[in-house]
């Protein structure tokens, strides 16, 4: 079954479309097949990828109970449901009675071989993000170092726990500090409290990097715009610590029975 894992926070500017964008980016180069959603009205993960959209045929296929519609992208392995700014009428549409289940529906009925999808959210607890926690298994949530960034994470946990209740697989997997600045002696009481509270499950952090601001201005993940820099390391390592938790670990591994090492290397290469 495709793992599916929701990057969420209620805050805004805290780096969730950066790391839904990056992390899908990253688990592609990995050679993963990955489905990125923009469930935000904004489309700033579409746009992160090259592509706008009025999000009309995201709301359409949502209206009609629909497979979702599906865009390539240039980053090989990497598919994308684009958004833009008419699915904020869905806020209106579905928000009586189990809309928050059609996503889930939508999702479901769309046909492709990935294996994995990422759902980026919009920074409020509305219909949409509700959609999305209905249809995951897994969420990763950013967290900005600050006090108010920590102050958005218990916010969100109330809204997990109510999601739940209606799909009991959910789980927050990780918290992924962001636009993180370990200079500063704030970062430091920051990760102790998020260690405190998740223990075990604070990922990697990611450094405060030109390149990651810079890669959206180029329609482009950071691993193709500035494919050495510490935003492509620290992307591409938080996406392996991640891998992991949401199981998406290697597939097939190389593994040689005793007889074929016990052979000269030569007849091993002819094999
Ligand atoms: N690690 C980072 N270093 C530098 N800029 C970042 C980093 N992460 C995010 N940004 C920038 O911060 C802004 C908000 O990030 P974004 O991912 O859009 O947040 P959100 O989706 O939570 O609103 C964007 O301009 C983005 O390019
Ligand atoms: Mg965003």
């Amino acid at each position: 079954m495709k793992q599916v894992v929701s990057v969420v926070n209620l805050k805004g500017g805290v780096g969730k479309t950066t790391t839904a964008v990056n992390l899908a980016a990253c688990w592609a180069e990995q050679g993963k097949k990955v489905l990125l959603v923009d469930l935000d009205p904004q489309g700033s993960a579409s746009i992160c990828v090259g592509v706008i959209s009025r999000g009309r045929r995201l709301l359409d296929a949502m209206q009609k109970i629909i497979a979702l519609p599906v865009v390539p992208t240039d980053v090989q392995g990497l598919d994308l449901v684009p958004s833009g700014p008419e699915l904020a009428t869905a806020r209106q549409i579905f928000i009586d009675g189990p809309g928050d289940e059609i996503f889930s529906s939508c999702l479901k009925q769309t046909a492709g071989e990935w294996d994995c999808v990422i759902i980026d959210c919009p920074p409020s607890l509305d219909v949409l993000t509700m959609s999305a926690l209905l249809a995951s298994q897994h969420v990763i949530v950013p967290v900005e170092a600050s006090f108010l960034g920590l102050n958005g994470v218990k916010q969100l946990g109330p809204a997990v726990e109510s999601a739940q209740s209606r799909n009991p697989e959910l789980d927050i997997r990780a918290i992924i500090p962001c636009r993180a600045q370990p200079r500063r002696r704030i970062h430091w009481e920051i990760m102790d409290r998020l260690n405190e509270m998740f223990p075990g499950k604070v990922s990697p952090i990611i450094h405060e990097n030109v390149s990651l601001a810079e890669a959206p201005g180029r329609g482009k993940p950071v691993i193709m715009t500035a494919r050495i820099s510490r935003g492509s390391d620290d992307y591409r390592l938080a996406s392996l610590w991640l891998a992991e938790r949401v199981g998406l670990e290697e597939k097939e591994a190389i593994v040689f029975s005793y007889d074929e090492l016990s052979q000269p290397l030569e007849e091993v290469n002819s094999l």
